[in-house]
């Protein structure tokens, strides 16, 4: 591979890197390729079984493709107990910095601890295995112990990540029909407090399936505590139900891990459902492979743990591989543009996994800032939700990376689970590109009829071979599945996204071609950002597009049809603009609110978006022959 004559600009990594990466390329992709089963199993072996599975990949129900079937196994035990009962006992597994400067860390044994007591609180509130559990919190450590106590059990976790608001939260509680949520008081963002507890209570007084609530004191603000519900997390856990030890569950291989609920083309958000088996092995050998873990590295993704990034690469990859895995609760500029690069000199980071519009965002500051502070630790850099422009690419390179540290450009998806199309440290890279699919991964790019396109000719992304951290189904709604996947192309998965293959075979995304918005590599949907604006008294019909933006990738638009007897006027735009931000979260916020008299659309009535976002960009429409009117 590294003898290959590569076309445009390419970068090869240093000799030392490659002789450090776990993976060698030609081997790798070799094996997988030949034998795919065999190189998942491979990698399954390397985890703790309580019973080996008879069958790697099972696809009798196409596409309800099941992996490992008839393993035991429990994702908790292979995070915790595997270290803990071997020589990772006492090294840290978590390194937690609150934006206010306070700092904690759990070493394997203590992250075990709290995480079994909590397990056993869940369990003395009658939660049981197949329960699902909602936790809505920032970035802090009690997160990664209430979805690791509810994997211990077997119940099925739901994070709804902290930037969301009442509706958002609302609706996620009443679809999982969660009895439990787990919530923060608060959280600290760029210095201000984001009262969570007071959102959550509004969210509760619309949905009616939680029982108890959980409150995890951080900020200390006061909050209302509704007697018989609400009760304290610090309290509950010095209790005697709260035990040190707490048996594993043992899990089917396909027993469900959790659901995250992700921005869909219409209609309401889907739960995503992930497995203890399939999604454990894929995450562990991926972050293996890509970021190169070793035992005394200092690994951080600075993404959410309420996002499928967090879900697999802060909590469950890193602990699987036995890493130290780094948290940090607030905004990259808080209180100075330096806060990352002094968190990278203080705890000594070796591997930084963040967003293109985080390393847009901080470049607008001036190289000064991460110059003055020791870099020197970092060796590996990766990037993640949308596509990295070239410009920040060699900037993180330069700059960040000091030109020794290969970028890895991970494309993936909640409903993959793991990385797909990603490079491997021993590979050539190209800013802007994600490289080739992980090894024994097959894609291509379709034209509508569904034959591949040409080199270098834009189509839609899809996947032709199943992999283990495959979607299972959409919970409780296994039809939407099947037709949002698999029925474009049958026996393809279709991702929503398109993409051009350069004459090398390198894999380069160009975006959503669905109404799904990035916006600062966040996944919102038209749909929910429409249906925010809709539900204020004054707004007949509304409609939302994302055009680019320098630094959030893409930013929201929305144009809105008042109801009679509602003026136009900049104060109405702004209160519209909160009210999305308050139902949905300040990340849906819209960039603008523009009043109109009608909407494009077709004759069946749907939002021709198209439209809307070719008149802003002052481009062509294109076809519009099904325009109404
Ligand atoms: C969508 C999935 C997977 C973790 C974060 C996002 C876009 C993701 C890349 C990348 C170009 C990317 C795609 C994809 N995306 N990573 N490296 N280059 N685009 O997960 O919220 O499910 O969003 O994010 O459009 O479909 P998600």
């Amino acid at each position: 591979m590294s003898d290959q004559q590569l076309s445009g600009e390419v970068y090869y990594p240093s000799k030392e890197v490659i002789k450090h990466a776990h993976a060698k390329c030609d081997e790798l992709y070799k094996f997988a390729e030949e034998n795919l089963e065999g190189f998942w199993a491979k990698e399954a072996k390397e985890l703790h079984w309580f019973k080996k599975w008879n069958k790697v990949l099972d696809d009798s129900e196409k596409p309800f493709y099941k992996w490992f079937t008839g393993g035991k196994t429990n994702i908790a035990y292979n995070c915790l107990d595997v270290h803990v009962e071997t020589f990772r006992r006492n090294k840290l597994a978590l390194i937690w910095e609150g934006e206010n400067g306070e700092f904690r860390s759990f070493s394997y044994f203590s992250l075990r601890r709290e995480s079994c007591k909590f397990a056993n609180v869940l369990k003395s509130l009658g939660v049981q295995k197949g329960d699902r559990v909602t936790l809505y919190m920032g970035r802090i450590p009690e997160l990664m112990i209430g979805m690791l106590a509810c994997a211990r059990i077997g119940a099925i976790h739901s994070v709804v990540y902290g930037g969301f608001s009442v509706e958002s939260l609302h609706e996620r509680l009443e679809d999982s029909q969660s009895k439990v949520l787990i919530v923060a008081d608060g959280s600290y963002q760029r210095g201000k407090i984001v009262q969570l507890k007071k959102i959550a209570d509004e969210a509760l007084q619309r949905a009616a399936t939680v029982e108890s609530v959980l409150v995890v004191k951080r900020t200390g603000e006061p909050v209302n505590m509704e007697a018989g519900r609400d009760m304290w997390y610090h309290e509950l856990m010095n209790l005697p139900i709260a035990n040190n030890a707490c048996n594993i569950e043992v899990m089917d291989a396909e027993d469900p891990l959790f659901i995250l609920y992700t921005s869909g083309t219409t209609g309401k958000p889907k739960a995503i459902l992930h497995t203890h088996g399939g999604y454990m092995v894929g995450v562990y050998s991926t972050l293996k492979y890509v970021f190169d873990i070793h035992e005394d590295d200092r690994y951080w993704c600075a993404a959410d743990p309420g996002w499928i990034t967090g879900h697999s690469y802060i909590v469950y990859g890193p602990l699987l591989n036995g890493a130290t895995s780094f948290m940090y609760e607030g905004a990259p500029t808080h209180p100075y543009p330096n806060r990352w690069w002094q968190i990278i000199e203080k705890y000594g980071i070796n591997i930084l996994y963040t967003a293109p519009t985080a390393i847009r965002g901080l470049m607008r500051f001036g190289e000064a800032w991460p110059n003055r502070h020791d870099l020197s630790s970092l060796r590996i850099l990766g990037s993640v939700g949308e596509p990295i422009n070239p410009e920040a690419w060699r900037w993180y390179n330069r700059v960040i990376g000091k030109e020794k540290c290969p970028i890895m450009d991970t494309w993936w998806q909640t409903e993959t689970g793991m990385f797909m199309i990603t490079p491997l440290p021993c590979m050539p890279l190209k800013p802007g590109s994600g490289t080739k699919p992980f090894p024994g991964l097959q894609m291509d790019i379709l034209d509508e009829s569904g034959n591949p396109v040409k080199a270098n000719e834009e189509g839609f992304l899809v996947i032709k071979t199943p992999w283990p951290a495959m979607i299972r189904t959409l919970y409780n709604d296994p039809e939407r599945y099947v037709n949002q996947y698999w029925s474009k192309y049958p026996g393809y998965y279709l991702t929503g996204d398109s993409a051009r293959r350069d004459e090398d075979g390198y894999y380069w995304i160009i975006g959503r071609v669905d109404d799904v918005i990035k916006v600062s590599g966040y996944r919102l949907g038209t749909a929910e950002i429409e249906s925010a604006l809709v539900s204020h008294s004054a707004v007949a019909e509304a409609a939302a597009i994302g055009l680019p933006h320098d630094v959030k990738g893409h930013a929201i638009y929305t144009y809105v049809i008042l109801k009679a007897g509602f003026e136009k006027s900049e104060k109405l735009a702004e209160e519209l603009r909160q009210h999305v931000g308050h139902e949905v979260g300040p990340i849906a916020k819209p960039e603008s609110v523009e009043f109109v008299d009608s909407l494009p659309k077709t004759r069946s009535g749907k939002i021709m978006r198209r439209v809307l976002k070719a008149k802003a960009l002052g481009q062509d429409p294109g076809n519009i022959s099904t325009l109404e009117d």
